[in-house]
């Protein structure tokens, strides 16, 4: 019996092997293309693809792919990837069960020949946003200075001071109170309207001020406090400079606000586990005592990472999609002129893990919203460039 069940195995195994050897060939040999399968994919394509496709391939519901003049192989590829459920399409259905190969092939075929119709057909080109991040960010921190001062340092006992800490922390924060994670009254009011790249642009701002040292009459014992915050030192950095970017610097924070926010992680007001098992103990002396501690102590401008320009990021991007997005590689979409949408699902689907290639996953791993968004909008106002590979001899 033990000798069968082995044999099972062994033939499953080498079944295995077979199949992923069909697969790898299957992938590897470039389709050709003729008139007789434009003429049948045409016909598979408007009975199955048109209601959302178009029988042009071009967009018809914004979100959805431009097919047109998009390479024969990469359009295979993801058909069979729909078909064999390794690729899930982000609107959960993709019809694509019963149909066989040859259709897959063909309508493949079909979509490929086609002209795509270019954007700079359709709109006219959008006016680029001139303004740096840094100026983009002091102009809408103008909606702040009333209560944080015009550098971020403050205006009233209470305050937390914004300089001094890590670009990514403030725009943790922000989206924090924005999705209502952490609650306060007045931010909820100044978060509201706040964009993606309002956020970005804020960060930077506020990160780059010269902290000042905090100069409200703090009412603990700082000697004391020094010792009492050796706890949090690990964490928070010996004197308050933080070192991890999601950890705030503590050094020159406003007492009174300092005093605040431990109290709001020790009642459960602000949520953070972390954070409340290491006040959960400390009297109110010890916080008063800790909080005159950091004053004291003098902050520091965080490390900066300047944004990357579009234009920079997409130079990377470029180099398989090829220029201004026209893939030359049979295997990799041309995202020229796609979707604007489509694409910023596509990229979003990668980062998240949701579609699988490991190469774009890695790209788009460091990228933020804001980048994605940028990168979407460069890609969708370039001319896509007609059939540049194409297989026609057997
Ligand atoms: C019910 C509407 C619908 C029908 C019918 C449909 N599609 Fe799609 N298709 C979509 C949507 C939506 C997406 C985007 C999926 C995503 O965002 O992951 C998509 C994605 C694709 C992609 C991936 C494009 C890329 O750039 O990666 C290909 C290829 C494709 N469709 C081909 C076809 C073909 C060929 C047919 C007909 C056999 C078809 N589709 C039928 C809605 C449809
Ligand atoms: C009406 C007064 C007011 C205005 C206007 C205001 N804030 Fe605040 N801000 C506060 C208060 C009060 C807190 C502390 C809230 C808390 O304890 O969570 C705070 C907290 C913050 C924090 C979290 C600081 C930290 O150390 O965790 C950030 C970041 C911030 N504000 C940024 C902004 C930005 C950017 C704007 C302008 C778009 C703005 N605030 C406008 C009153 C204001
Ligand atoms: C295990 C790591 C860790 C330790 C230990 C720790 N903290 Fe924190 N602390 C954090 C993190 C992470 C945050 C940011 C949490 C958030 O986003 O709300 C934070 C936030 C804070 C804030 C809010 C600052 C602001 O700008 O809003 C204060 C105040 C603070 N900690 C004080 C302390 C004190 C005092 C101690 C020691 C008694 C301490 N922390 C120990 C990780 C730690
Ligand atoms: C090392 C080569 C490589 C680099 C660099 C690269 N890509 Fe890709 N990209 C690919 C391949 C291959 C695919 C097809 C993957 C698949 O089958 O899902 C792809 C797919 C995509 C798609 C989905 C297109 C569609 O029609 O569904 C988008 C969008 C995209 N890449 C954008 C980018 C952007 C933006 C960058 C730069 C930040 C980038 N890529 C960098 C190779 C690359």
């Amino acid at each position: 019996v033990k000798n069968r069940f082995l044999c099972k195995t062994c033939f499953l195994v080498f079944l295995w092997l077979i199949s992923t050897a069909v697969i790898a060939k299957k992938e590897m040999e470039p389709l050709f293309i003729s008139p007789a399968e434009v003429k049948a994919g045409k016909v598979v394509a408007q009975a199955n693809c048109a209601q959302c496709h178009g029988v042009d391939g071009s967009l018809i519901k914004d979100g959805q792919p431009n097919l047109a003049g998009q390479h024969a192989d990469y359009l295979f590829s993801q058909l069979v990837a729909f078909q064999s459920g390794h690729r899930i399409a982000s609107n959960g259905e993709h019809r694509m069960k019963s149909l066989k190969e040859s259709a897959l092939k063909n309508v493949a075929i079909y979509y490929s020949m086609l002209d795509l119709d270019n954007p700079s057909k359709k709109k006219k080109a959008r006016k680029k946003n001139k303004m740096s991040p840094m100026e983009a960010g002091k102009k809408v921190a103008k909606k702040c200075q009333q209560c944080h001062g015009k550098t971020g340092n403050g205006t009233f006992s209470g305050m937390p001071r914004l300089t001094g800490k890590h670009q990514r922390y403030l725009v943790s924060a922000l989206k924090a109170y924005k999705s209502g994670t952490r609650s306060d009254l007045m931010m909820e009011k100044a978060v509201v309207d706040l964009s993606e790249n309002d956020i970005e642009n804020l960060a930077l701002y506020y990160a780059s001020q010269k902290p000042i040292s905090s100069n409200t009459n703090a009412i603990g014992d700082e000697s004391k406090g020094r010792e009492q915050s050796s706890s949090c030192g690990g964490c928070h950095g010996e004197v308050g400079h933080s070192v991890t970017v999601e950890v705030p610097s503590l050094a020159g924070q406003d007492p009174a606000y300092l005093i605040k926010a431990v109290n709001a992680y020790k009642k459960g007001l602000r949520k953070h586990s972390k954070m409340r098992s290491a006040v959960e103990t400390l009297t109110e002396k010890n916080i008063a005592n800790i909080a005159a501690f950091y004053a004291k102590q003098t902050p520091k401008i965080p490390e900066i990472v300047q944004p990357q320009s579009v234009e920079i990021i997409a130079e990377k991007c470029d180099r398989c999609h090829g220029v201004n997005g026209n893939s030359r590689d049979r295997v990799v979409p041309s995202i020229a002129s796609q979707s604007e949408a489509y694409l910023v699902n596509a990229m979003v689907m990668y980062k998240e893990g949701q579609r699988g290639n490991s190469m774009m996953q890695l790209m788009l791993k460091p990228l933020r919203v804001v980048d994605i968004n940028a990168l979407a909008t460069h890609y969708a106002s370039k001319n896509r460039r007609s059939v540049i590979f194409v297989n026609d001899r057997r």
